[in-house]
């Protein structure tokens, strides 16, 4: 499975990325916006800087929900460099423009997928990742992995290429349940994905050693 560090925050994706095990990086307008990221060419600009540190793919959302701004925005946004993929929100014409951008050659994730007919909507659009939102189900009382389980198990029924990338995924156990449901990739903060390394008897057993 791989993992994608969900932030914009350049030193939080080189903390990651300098252990070996960051596949990629999704941001979306939020993102963006916390780290003081403002106007077309800074956006621009720092999805350049994150393409130059981080070799996997690169998510970065457009703004329009128009079909046409959506093209535009996509196609400026997929010139920035070969790691680009562009995202795209889960409406009418986000599908409209998942399948003319994958006509294009540009890879596309499709965000806020909160169902499997969502989910199977955007692969047959050509989507290369679809990102089910499992913390913010979670939020309001569902089952996010339920929701993971599901996707996997239909994209496999028909060998559908498409990713599934497990998205608003906010604490250890996500990622864990997302591995075991088979989700492609999760993404989630960079300090979730640290996380996974500490073990209180793994530091019990090093404050020993130390002590010894
Ligand atoms: C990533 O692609 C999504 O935008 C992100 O995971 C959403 O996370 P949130 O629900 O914590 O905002």
């Amino acid at each position: 499975m791989k993992f994608f560090a969900d932030t914009a925050n350049l030193d939080a994706i080189s903390e990651v990325n300098q252990l070996g095990i960051l596949d990629g990086v999704t941001t979306n307008p939020s993102l963006m916006a916390k780290e003081g990221i403002k106007g077309e060419e800074n956006i621009i600009n720092h999805y350049a800087a994150i393409c130059k540190m981080v070799s996997g793919d690169i998510s970065a959302e457009v703004i329009s929900t128009d079909f046409e701004g959506m093209m535009k925005e996509g196609r400026r946004l997929a010139r920035i460099a070969d790691n680009i993929v562009v995202k795209v929100p889960m409406i009418k014409d986000g599908v409209k423009a998942l399948s003319a951008l994958t006509a294009e050659g540009i890879r596309t994730n499709c965000t806020l997928i909160f169902s499997s007919g969502q989910a199977l909507v955007a692969a047959k659009a050509g989507a290369t990742y679809v990102s089910p939102f499992v913390g913010r189900i979670d939020d309001i009382a569902g089952n996010g992995m339920e929701l993971i389980a599901q996707i996997v198990h239909i994209f496999s029924n028909f060998s559908i290429k498409t990713q599934v990338l497990a998205a608003s995924v906010r604490h250890p156990l996500h990622i864990i349940q997302s591995a075991e449901m088979g989700a492609d990739v999760v993404t989630c903060p960079p300090s979730v994905i640290l996380q996974l390394i500490n073990h209180p008897l793994t530091i019990y057993r090093y404050l020993l050693n130390a002590q010894s």
